[in-house]
């Protein structure tokens, strides 16, 4: 993975912590991911009284991929306020493998210092929608 590209969406993740809506759980979670077309799109977690309501930052940030007329996801950064790297949730995992073309594909930050990544397919290979959608 392109180390410098990788800074940036870690940049850009982090700044999405100062966006991150979370009074219930204190825990602020900010997201980017970089799409086929060289846009990077942000999001950062939601939450809501109705707990069951919130929005994890990973799948806001799919949903602005989306909302602006992409549908490939080629990386995905997650971090969180202690500056970890958040490893997508079940949810949005199955949302990545469904709403990207190349889902399998997609690299995931999994360590911060050492720019590990782990391919989505790795994470989730038996999706919910696989043979389905
Ligand atoms: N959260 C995310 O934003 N991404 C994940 O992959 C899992 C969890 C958020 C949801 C909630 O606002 C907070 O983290 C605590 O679970």
């Amino acid at each position: 993975m392109d180390k410098k590209q990788i800074e940036e969406m870690i940049d850009l993740a982090i700044r999405q912590l100062d966006y991150s809506y979370a009074p219930y759980s204190h825990f602020h979670v900010g997201a980017a991911l970089l799409a086929k077309n060289g846009t990077y799109y942000t999001g950062c977690n939601i939450e809501n009284a109705a707990y069951g309501s919130t929005m994890c930052a990973e799948r806001n940030a799919i949903a602005n991929m989306i909302t602006n007329g992409e549908n490939e996801i080629i990386k995905l950064v997650c971090v969180d306020s202690k500056g970890n790297v958040g490893s997508p949730c079940g949810a949005c995992r199955e949302y990545m493998m469904q709403l990207s073309k190349n889902s399998k594909d997609i690299e995931i930050l999994k360590n911060i210092d050492t720019k590990e990544i782990v391919k989505l397919e790795e994470l989730i290979p038996d999706w919910w929608g696989k043979g389905r959608v």
